[in-house]
């Protein structure tokens, strides 16, 4: 094996290069490489791969447990992304993914958040579609003491009614309704993971932080996420077909840049599922 890792920015973000599809599906020590890159990297781009389907699936099972749910796709184990109603019937709740937000933050039951996402791409925007990744352990990592200190016992609630908010500003009662019928969720805005690291739990599902005056919670979650985004702290991925990238949504918080409703744009998601809750 001859697996090479290059930092794509100073924050997060590596590129992958002497992997094949080959060691992907059949070499364990591709894994274990894999594995470590995220943990230490947050995002790793393996461009030109041209995964099928099929070996996207298989080599996720090999990280962990994956979503198996229905994708608007004939393959288990992969969501299609697109914002083309006849491919995808849900493509209006993908508009909320244009906010920086990590995945799985107000599940349905008590879930955990996915441990890590893989997209693919099969077809591309003509202008934007790029998506964005800052390292919420960094964000952390990046406070002063006394930061720190002020944060360690902040609780936040994320609804999913936040995250629509942003991209539906004045919802129908209906739309509210579907929004409110999922349930909210605590949880404390610093992570500490099993592995003893520590990141900020931050992004568009953000609702407001308990116990604190309104407009007081909103700026210091505005001002937190805009630290951790600040532009020289971003990775952003211009995608050409082929492209897979891997992200640790552990530690990590994603968008998508803006592209046309009626754009081509097609990724295809396998989902790591989560191996820790929030805490
Ligand atoms: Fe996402």
């Amino acid at each position: 094996m001859t697996i090479t890792i290059d930092k794509l920015s100073h924050d997060v973000g590596a590129e992958i290069t002497g992997v094949d599809r080959e060691q992907l599906l059949s070499d364990d020590a591709v894994a274990d490489a894999v594995l470590a890159a995220l943990e230490e990297c947050g995002v790793l781009v393996f461009r030109g791969l041209h995964l099928d389907p099929e070996t996207q699936v298989a080599f996720c099972r090999r990280l962990g447990e994956i979503d198996t749910e229905p994708g608007h796709h004939p393959v288990e184990g992969i969501y299609r992304v697109s914002l083309d109603t006849s491919k995808n019937s849900s493509a209006s709740y993908l508009r909320a993914t244009f906010d920086w937000h990590i995945d799985g933050c107000t599940p349905q039951d008590d879930a955990y958040p996915q441990m890590a996402t893989m997209l693919t791409a099969k077809a591309v925007a003509a202008a934007g579609g790029e998506t964005e990744f800052a390292s919420t352990y960094k964000a952390y990592d990046n406070l002063s003491d006394a930061e720190r200190t002020r944060l360690a016992t902040l609780r936040v609630v994320h609804s999913l009614e936040a995250s629509q908010r942003l991209v539906t500003p004045d919802p129908t009662p209906e739309q509210l309704a579907v929004w409110r019928s999922r349930p909210s969720k605590e949880h404390p805005l610093v992570w500490t993971h099993k592995s003893g690291r520590r990141s900020l739990v931050l992004g568009a599902s953000t609702d407001h932080v308990v116990g604190m005056d309104p407009g007081e919670s909103r700026a210091l979650l505005d001002e937190l996420l805009r630290r951790c985004t600040a532009p020289e702290r971003v990775y952003r991925h211009e995608w050409s077909v082929g492209d897979t990238v891997l992200w640790d949504n552990r530690g990590v918080i994603h968008r998508a840049a803006l592209y046309e409703p009626d754009s081509p744009r097609e990724m295809l998601r396998t989902t790591v599922l989560g191996d820790e809750p929030i805490r």
